[in-house]
């Protein structure tokens, strides 16, 4: 956060002080207004934000990124608020913001330079429709352009997102536990959940299996999803109770929202496999 405002400040330092530099032979010229004020302070910075947050949330570049807030009305709010007061406090206004810093906002996201060019054009779009000016727009801007070091950490895998090993064997254990307390679905582990060796064997296929396929050194060697699933029957619903139980596993270990559609989507891909065998 600090970071992140002193590079708004040193901007706007500069600005200021090119300013002077150029009219200090011109007493009369007013100061320029902070570009808090020539955005038009903090209901149009709002409005901007507004049409920002819909435009992300209609962008499929960098949306999975944000489905966890889009889906829980406080985070968003909060969020929104947060993009306000960020805004508000590093153009000049009287906003204080009381966020991450940018560092630690985006730590383990694996955002790539094209999600921040994304994002940025986003913003851009919405300054657009509020026609700001060519120079309140570029100012703006280029203060965001700034933080882009403490944001983009480049491509990740799905793995090291996830926490490697130790974090998915974590994922494993407590789905594992959800999947035998839940009625809909512990009837078919039920002969694994009775032989400890048969257990072990299971939560270490399925942690080798997510390690293999989301990019870690793992190698499953357990049956093709086909031929494990034979004969079960399993329908669309005992599937989907099945995902619910990962997906609540994953919320627990706060597994952020793009890494956790990520494998669900890939489990999802697996269920033309394991339905109706
Ligand atoms: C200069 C550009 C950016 C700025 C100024 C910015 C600002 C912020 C701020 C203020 C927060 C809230 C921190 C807190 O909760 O304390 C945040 C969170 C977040 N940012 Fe960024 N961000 C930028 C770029 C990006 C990019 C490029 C992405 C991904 C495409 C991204 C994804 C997120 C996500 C997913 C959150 C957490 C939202 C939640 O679930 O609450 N941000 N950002």
């Amino acid at each position: 956060m600090k970071k992140s405002i002193q590079l708004w400040g040193a901007f706007l330092m500069a600005g200021t002080l090119l300013f002077t530099s150029c009219k200090k032979d011109d007493m009369a010229v007013a100061p320029t207004p902070t570009l808090y004020a020539r955005l038009g302070g903090n209901s149009a910075i709002s409005a901007v934000i507004d049409q920002f947050i819909a435009n992300v949330a209609g962008d499929a570049r960098i949306n999975a990124f944000f489905a966890d807030a889009a889906a829980d009305p406080a985070r968003l709010t909060k969020l929104r608020n947060n993009l306000i007061n960020q805004v508000g406090m590093a153009t000049g206004g009287m906003e204080k913001y009381t966020g991450l810093d940018m560092k630690a906002a985006h730590k383990g996201m694996g955002i790539e330079d094209s999600h921040f060019t994304a994002l940025v054009e986003d913003l851009s779009l919405s300054l657009d429709k509020f026609k700001v000016p060519t120079a309140e727009k570029t100012e703006l801007l280029t203060a965001l352009a700034a933080m882009k070091p403490d944001i983009v950490e480049g491509a990740t895998t799905l793995y090291a997102r996830l926490g490697g090993n130790a974090a998915i064997t974590a994922v494993i254990d407590d789905f594992i536990g959800k999947v035998a307390a839940d009625s809909r679905i512990n009837a078919f582990f039920a002969a694994a959940a009775a032989d400890p060796a048969r257990l072990n064997r299971l939560k270490l296929n399925l942690v080798n299996q997510v390690g293999q396929a989301s990019g870690g050194p793992e190698k499953y060697s357990g049956l093709d999803m086909k031929t494990a699933h034979k004969g079960m029957k399993i329908t669309d619903a005992q599937f989907n109770a099945l995902v619910e139980d990962l997906q609540a596993s994953l919320v627990k270990f706060k597994v952020e929202s793009r890494t956790k559609i990520q494998l669900l989507t890939a489990l999802g891909g697996m269920r033309a496999d394991i339905v109706g065998q």
